[in-house]
């Protein structure tokens, strides 16, 4: 028993904002953002979108990609790291919103990872024979949380969510391998400090701007590359594959810099590596799935390709999953 991903959907929001935008909110420059990123510009949800509609739009056009009605799912999994509502999260209001009935749900929070984890996770409980149609889905309004006064954080995210309807196959097609790692020792590294139970809301954590993300972006840099590379081997490995079985590479979309840096440390030619931050930025746990989506969709992967898909984010976690399509 195998899982495979028999579809997959995306969205992001209308609203289209430029670095250029940009400038006139924070002290930036399209040119410092575009050499030090890679981003030109990003969707942001308008001040009155309900969050949910992104992963509903998205969670739909997998299903419909796999010509599959919602009624199969029975397992939805919501990767994000911040929820409509810290409780109860996001997934029963996506769940309601796609009409799945007494279908158990839950979100998962693994930093940018979430995607990646997911996968491993859905995969695990497939191969366990617990579930034979699991919709994951990343969702995130990072928009939401983002200091707009901040220029270290503000240019660098977007909003999007990207989703699989994975199935129960065969042993060798689907998910070949996974790798999820953690390191606590970096949990500081990307934050939120208020909000949660241990510094609940509160006037002094508004007027602190403490339920804002907060980040130290070099330190994220310098573990990011390492990180992907290491998952990248140990889920070729426990795949039995190597580089050269390999047809695409999709990383987590943080930054072109931190991707061209993996690319060169893995020995794997650019035009392998599968990136659309420039024109979404870093939507966190629908970063891998979005760029999955239109990969597929614009024909690029095709039947029996093999992608090693891997993340890094806030925990710090990491991870990379091998997939053939
Ligand atoms: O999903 C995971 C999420 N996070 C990441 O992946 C972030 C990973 N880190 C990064 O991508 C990079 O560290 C950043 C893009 C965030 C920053 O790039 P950097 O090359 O590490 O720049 P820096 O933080 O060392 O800052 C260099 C300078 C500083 O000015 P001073 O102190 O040298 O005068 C910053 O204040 O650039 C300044 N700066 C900016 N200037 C114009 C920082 N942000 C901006 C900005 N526009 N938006």
């Amino acid at each position: 028993m195998g899982s495979k991903i028999v579809g997959s959907g995306s969205y992001v929001p209308d609203k289209c904002v430029t670095n250029k935008d940009l400038e006139r909110i924070v002290d930036t420059s399209d040119e410092w953002i575009v050499r030090r990123t890679g981003i030109r510009e990003r969707h942001l949800l308008e001040a009155d979108e309900d969050p949910s509609k992104m992963g509903i739009a998205a969670a739909r056009a997998a299903c419909a990609d796999a010509e599959a009605s919602p009624g199969v799912i029975d397992l939805f999994v919501v990767a994000t790291n911040f929820p409509d509502m810290i409780c109860p999260g996001s997934s029963p209001f996506i769940a309601s919103g796609l009409g799945l009935d007494q279908v158990p749900f839950f979100d998962l929070k693994a930093g940018c990872s979430g995607f990646v984890y997911g996968l491993a996770v859905a995969d695990g409980l497939i191969r366990a024979g617990m579930y034979r149609h699991i919709l994951l889905l990343g969702s995130e309004a990072l928009s939401r949380v983002t200091d707009w006064s901040d220029r270290k954080t503000c240019v660098l995210f977007g909003d999007g969510a990207g989703a699989v309807l994975l199935e129960a196959g065969k042993q060798d097609e689907g998910v070949l391998g996974s790798a999820i790692f953690g390191d606590n020792d970096k949990a500081m590294l990307l934050h939120m400090p208020a909000g949660g139970t241990k510094e609940p809301a509160s006037d002094s954590t508004l007027e602190s701007g403490g339920h804002f993300l907060k980040m130290e972006g070099a330190g994220v840099y310098r573990s990011a590359v390492p990180m992907m590379e290491s998952a990248t081997r140990s889920a070729l490995a426990a795949a039995s594959l190597d580089l050269a079985d390999v047809d695409w590479i999709i990383p987590h979309q943080a930054n072109i810099r931190i991707i061209d840096s993996l690319g060169v440390r893995l020995g794997v030619e650019r035009d392998k590596i599968i990136t659309n931050l420039d024109r979404v930025a870093n939507t966190s746990t629908a970063s891998i799935p979005i760029a999955l989506d239109e990969a597929r969709k614009d024909g690029r992967i095709k039947s029996g390709d093999v992608v090693v898909m891997t993340a890094f984010g806030a925990g710090v976690t990491y991870g990379a999953v091998v997939v053939r399509f």
